[in-house]
């Protein structure tokens, strides 16, 4: 089988490349949009990295043509000046999308957010909702999977939690006291992968998440103390880094505003977990915290 990749050095991309690495039957083309982003993905046989710009549409099919399934996993949750929420998530699904009509590809797969829904005040799950409609009314098949945080080395959520959980004390928003259902970032590999090895006609929708539903502030404390660390836990209230992002947002565009305020504080809440209908078995959580700690945090924090 032959998959590409766009959004390859994304913290999931990279996983998931080390992923089919692994596996010598399936040859992979990784789309990123910089040299330097190239320079830096995980270098194996099966692996072969392309440059791309998602304005060039003709290069773009050129790039994703032959491909039996694309994994489209470019997207952000914290806007820049460089990058918005119409750029990332909504106009390069559209430029995927586009280029793997005009090259013939068949399938795709858009990796999503719990909360994506094209009509939600939150502008970020707006723009996911809207993604998710460009893939499911494109006539490619494929799936759709919506999951809540992330975790894995090096992702950005893994290092907030051990970040907060190496600190004496810190003041997490709300409490903490909002709950998660992290996701294991090889765990979300293998459902890509069975994704991709699928043949049904049509975009499914999978929510997928972790085993086991925790406290944000929980998951830090685990966290702490597999380090043989405790943290002691404050409480900023939500509406009032709500008003500070809001008035430093007068100031600069992006970062930390009330809409990633918004969506890092929500609960993750899923119906029906997609892990049996795609033949994962889910990693434990305690088993996830463990592949968070570098071992230069148990040797700088003894
Ligand atoms: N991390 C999570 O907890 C989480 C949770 C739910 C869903 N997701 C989704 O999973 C996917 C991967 O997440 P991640 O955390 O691994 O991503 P990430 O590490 O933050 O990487 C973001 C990717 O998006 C690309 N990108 C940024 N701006 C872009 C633009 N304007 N046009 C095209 N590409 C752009 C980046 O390319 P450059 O390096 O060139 O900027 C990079 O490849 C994303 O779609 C994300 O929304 C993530």
């Amino acid at each position: 089988m032959n998959i590409a990749i766009t959004g390859a050095n994304s913290s999931a991309g990279n996983i998931l490349l080390r992923h089919l690495a692994e596996r010598g039957d399936i040859q992979v083309v990784a789309c990123v949009r910089s040299a330097r982003a190239m320079a830096n993905l995980p270098a194996s046989p099966s692996i072969s990295a392309r440059a791309i710009d998602y304005a060039d549409r003709d290069g773009l099919a050129a790039t994703l043509g032959g491909a039996g399934c694309v994994v489209h996993l470019a997207g952000i949750l914290v806007e820049s000046p460089a990058s918005s929420y119409q750029t990332a998530n909504v106009d390069a699904t559209q430029a995927v999308v586009d280029a793997c009509r005009k090259a013939g590809v068949r399938r795709i797969v858009l990796v999503s957010v719990l909360g994506a829904d094209p009509t939600s005040p939150n502008r970020y799950w707006r723009s996911k909702g809207r993604a998710e409609r460009i893939v499911s009314e494109s006539g490619l098949s494929g799936a759709i999977i919506r999951t809540g945080i992330l975790l894995g080395p090096g992702m950005a959520g893994a290092r907030a939690v051990v970040h907060a959980a190496s600190q004496p004390a810190v003041t997490l928003l709300g409490g903490g006291r909002h709950s998660i259902r992290p996701l294991d970032v090889d765990d979300l590999s293998r459902a890509i992968l069975r994704c991709c090895e699928g043949s049904a006609p049509g975009v499914a929708v999978y929510e997928l998440v972790g085993p086991e539903p925790a406290a944000y502030r929980d998951v830090v404390a685990r966290t702490a103390a597999l380090m043989d660390r405790h943290v002691s836990i404050r409480s900023l209230p939500v509406w009032l880094a709500r008003l500070g992002a809001a008035l430093s947002g007068w100031r600069r565009q992006g970062g930390m505003t009330p809409t990633v305020i918004d969506v890092i504080t929500s609960s993750e809440v899923v119906h029906e977990n997609a892990d049996a209908e795609l033949g994962v078995l889910l990693t434990p959580l305690s088993a996830t915290l463990e592949k968070l700690l570098p071992s230069q945090v148990k040797v700088a924090h003894p």
